[in-house]
């Protein structure tokens, strides 16, 4: 397989203006102000409608009306100029019901398709060293994931991700952002073999049924980290080191050499601070990032006596075109 096949020269060209590249955006640059008017009008809006259970929100935000101009600063910000926004904090009480949610849905519905068969939101928060297996979730504890993008499934891989900030750890717990498509031109440049390895379909873990062959399920699992026309989006990165590994660990196999070499390589560009940008989200704030441009992780972070830490997820499908 040559590079000229992989890697378009369009890629560049194309991306440059889906998410920061070089100069690592500051938080002025990237968090959008709610602006007061909007909170003063779904306060009174909360006051006369108590938001419902999530699975009713999809009505619910349809009348909460819209509000151009905020969603569509998210928008550019998202998608046009930095790969990702944070919205400033919503008022304290609303955290302590289901106002939050109802705001946060209202923001995932001006950006992208909220899936609400999925929740439509996934409680992000440590269950305790009790519920650990080989196969938990890095979601459902209080560790580092190292660089990733969310959706392991071959099928599925969601746009946009957001995380709402219900609670805050006291220690740790930052989102590291890091830019893809900076590593990527920086394998080209430099890493050609590496990057022709990640070009490859690789195995990764899935639920295998039951009465199926792990060994065939396993193997036919398999897709490349780098990927060009996949479901007719264009460049796309997807990228869990630790579903690759435990999928070879599942069958008693190694993972061979050159795809070791190579998922190196990439984890080194990965945590490189010239590509990385780390924020520690307070909470009431929201970030929303594109999933197939940035990998993500968060640091390790302390579980609190009272309180512990804990996010709204969101996965969004939006049509890139
Ligand atoms: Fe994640």
């Amino acid at each position: 397989m040559s590079l000229a096949a992989v890697a378009p020269v369009s890629v560049f060209e194309q991306f440059d203006a889906d998410c920061w590249s070089g100069n690592i955006p500051a938080p002025q640059h990237y968090t959008v102000e709610i602006p007061s008017s909007l909170i003063s009008r779904f306060s009174n809006f909360f006051n006369d409608n108590p938001p419902p259970e999530d699975a009713d929100l999809a009505a619910y935000v349809h009348d909460m009306g819209t509000h151009e101009q905020f969603t569509q600063q998210v928008r550019s910000v998202l998608f046009r100029f930095c790969g990702f926004v944070v919205t400033s904090a919503v008022p304290e009480e609303w955290l302590q019901d289901r106002r939050a949610r109802a705001y946060y849905a209202w923001l995932c519905t001006h950006v992208g398709r909220l899936n609400y068969k999925l929740g439509p939101f996934y409680e992000v928060y440590d269950r305790g060293p009790e519920t650990y297996t080989l196969t938990t979730r890095y979601s459902d504890t209080h560790f580092s994931h190292g660089f990733h993008t969310d959706g392991t499934g071959r099928a599925g891989m969601p746009d946009v991700v957001g995380l709402m900030c219900i609670r805050q750890a006291v220690n740790g717990g930052e989102n590291h952002l890091s830019n893809v498509m900076d590593v990527h031109q920086r394998l080209f440049n430099t890493e050609h073999r590496a990057l022709v390895e990640l070009y490859k379909p690789i195995m990764r873990d899935c639920v295998v049924p039951e009465n199926a062959d792990p060994q065939e399920v396993l193997h036919a699992h398999t897709y490349p980290v780098f990927q060009w026309g996949e479901q007719g989006r264009g460049f796309t990165f997807r990228y869990m080191r630790r579903w690759i590994e435990v999928a070879y660990r599942r069958l008693n196999e190694t993972v061979p050499e050159e795809l070791a070499a190579a998922l190196d390589t990439l984890d080194k560009e990965l945590i490189d601070p010239a590509n990385t940008l780390t924020l520690k989200l307070k909470k009431g704030e929201a970030l929303l990032f594109n999933n197939l441009r940035l990998a993500h992780d968060r640091s390790a972070f302390s579980t609190d006596p009272v309180g512990n830490r804990l996010m709204l997820r969101a996965w969004l499908d939006v049509n890139f075109k």
